[in-house]
């Protein structure tokens, strides 16, 4: 049986270092790190993001500003706001929850955030910077995959790797990630010829394609270290939901080596690398080095 990599211990442990580092932040320098999260319309899981943030955001010592604005807001006002939290010092990191409402155009929005107050590494210069190895800020999930992959397996060098997925969010920054770490990297896609032989010859699989348990047991290679990526909640017969992930969790922990769970796996580590990113901004932007 493989063993399951715990992203809630994991994520609580990442989240306990940055409170540590902010504490020190305030202390040396009286500066409370600030993250806006803007959120336009009424999603469910986004409210439930939302909602999550702000409270991480908070007992990690931060201050979290919530804007929340109807479905209805124009492309200009959503502008309009974020070039005030352009402008305001207390805010150092500013995220725009997507998806955005069908009549805004996501990639302006995303492209008006300043570049040093990107905190979900989509800005165009972060892309670009991730994409030649450069220093930048990294997408969160990507980010939270990678620290629990290093943590169970120390060097990745020479390892091959595949992501199923070929999302701007998860999977070509992890491809990017993950050819920084030396790995031979594939990334599989809807088009992709005989899937299941291609994730048999990797030692490390990412699973984030959003189709519940599409990556199944006998596709994975044994002893190898399995990132599901996936949250998709599915309606049980009883009518009840749940959640589960890209991968078919039970025939692939009979296989893998180590493999993270849904929930409690990639989806913690996300928000506590939201935090590391706006507590890298908040330094950034004032000439600090972030404290150890
Ligand atoms: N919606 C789902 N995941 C994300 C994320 O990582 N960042 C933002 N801004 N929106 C999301």
């Amino acid at each position: 049986m493989a063993k399951i990599i715990d992203g809630k211990a994991f994520s609580a442990n990442l989240r306990g270092e940055i409170a540590r580092k902010v504490a020190l932040l305030k202390q040396a320098h009286s500066i409370t790190p600030g993250l806006a999260v803007v959120l336009v319309g009424e999603d469910p899981a986004s409210q439930v993001y939302v909602r999550s943030k702000g409270k991480q955001t908070a007992e990690a010592g931060m201050n979290s500003y919530e804007h929340k604005l109807d479905a209805g807001t124009s492309q200009q006002d959503l502008l309009a706001l974020i070039d005030q939290l352009n402008n305001d010092p207390d805010v150092h990191g500013i995220l725009v929850q997507l998806p955005l409402p069908d009549h805004i155009d996501e990639e302006a929005v995303i492209n008006s955030i300043s570049v040093d107050k990107d905190v979900d590494g989509f800005h165009l210069s972060n892309v670009g910077r991730l994409s030649i190895g450069a220093e930048g800020i990294v997408p969160c999930t990507p980010l939270g995959s990678l620290m629990m992959l290093k943590d169970h397996l120390g060097d990745l060098s020479g390892l091959k790797a595949i992501i199923v997925g070929r999302s701007n969010i998860v999977g070509k920054p992890m491809a990017a990630l993950l050819l920084k770490e030396s790995c031979t990297v594939t990334i599989a896609h809807s088009r992709t010829r005989d899937l299941p032989a291609e994730c048999r010859q990797a030692d490390i699989v990412v699973a984030a394609v959003g189709r519940p348990e599409m990556v199944k047991g006998d596709w994975i290679k044994a002893g190898a270290t399995v990132i599901d990526v996936g949250i998709n909640r599915i309606e049980k017969e009883d009518g009840t939901t749940r959640l589960v992930g890209d991968v078919a969790f039970d025939g692939a922990a009979e296989v893998a080596g180590a493999i993270t769970p849904v929930p409690g796996g990639v989806g913690p580590m996300t928000i506590a690398c939201l935090l590391h990113n706006t507590l890298q901004q908040a330094c950034r932007l004032n000439d600090l080095d972030v404290p150890e």
